[in-house]
């Protein structure tokens, strides 16, 4: 039973979103979340077109890439997408997601991640329906679901995200393969137990993390970390 529970435990994947982080000192955000236990660096890529906010390209990830070996985990928000995938995996980038709205051929575009030597990963917006997984999920390194509508760090968790997170649990269980189950948007100490029970295995946190109590707190990723795997202990 102990074997288990720990197993369970430790599967779980906590990966904070270094949109919320402090860019004046952005290295340090990555050393120290990592040094408090968090497991990926999520890195979020924006481009005023997909979505209406413009944030990091690769440059920024070749950059970061030297400090730190967790695995980073590109979310390309960002339409086209094929063109940029080359340059992410040069960068150093182990995992690349994209929407599927921003690929006119899915399955060209998991390939070319693939080909390039990264895990490719396919993001669901609120909206957008788990059939895109029909024909592909075997190819699929991860699943990501949004909780939010995507452009923005700091929204209010979408509750049916969490249905949507059952559905895609119960496909991945029925593939039989090893895929992650990511969930993207509002994740919080509060709700993030809730979520582990939906399904989710990678929890992406953004403002919770970099928004913790820095000023009165000097071991404040130590802290909201410490929090984050407390509540999924009890999921
Ligand atoms: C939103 C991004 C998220 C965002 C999460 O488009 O994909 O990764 O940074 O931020 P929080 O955790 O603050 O909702
Ligand atoms: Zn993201």
């Amino acid at each position: 039973m102990i074997a288990l529970f720990s197993e369970r435990i430790s599967m779980y994947r906590i990966a904070p979103s270094i949109l919320a982080a402090n860019f004046a000192k952005l290295g340090e955000e990555i050393t120290d979340v990592i040094a408090s236990g968090a497991d990926i660096i999520h890195f979020d890529v924006m481009d005023n077109h997909y979505v209406p906010n413009l944030t990091i390209g690769p440059l920024i990830c070749e950059a970061i890439r030297p400090l730190t070996k967790a695995v980073i985990d590109v979310h390309l928000m960002v339409d086209p997408v094929d063109r940029i995938i080359p340059d992410f995996a040069k960068a150093g980038a182990n995992i690349i997601s994209f929407h599927p709205e921003a690929s006119n051929h899915i399955d060209r575009t998991i390939g070319l991640i693939k080909e390039q030597g990264c895990q490719a990963g396919m993001v669901f917006n609120p909206a957008t329906p788990l059939h895109y997984l029909d024909h592909v999920l075997d190819k699929l390194d991860l699943v990501l679901i949004m909780s939010v509508n995507p452009g923005f760090g700091g929204q209010s968790f979408i509750p049916e995200a969490l249905t949507k997170l059952k559905a895609a649990r119960k496909r991945i269980d029925a593939s039989g393969k090893d895929i992650m189950l990511e969930i993207d948007g509002g994740v919080k100490v509060d709700n993030i137990a809730e979520i582990a029970r939906a399904g989710a295995d990678t929890f992406v946190a953004g403002s919770a993390i970099y928004n913790a109590a820095k000023d009165s707190d000097p071991n404040h990723y130590d802290t909201v970390l410490a929090a984050l795997r407390a509540e999924l202990a009890k999921a």
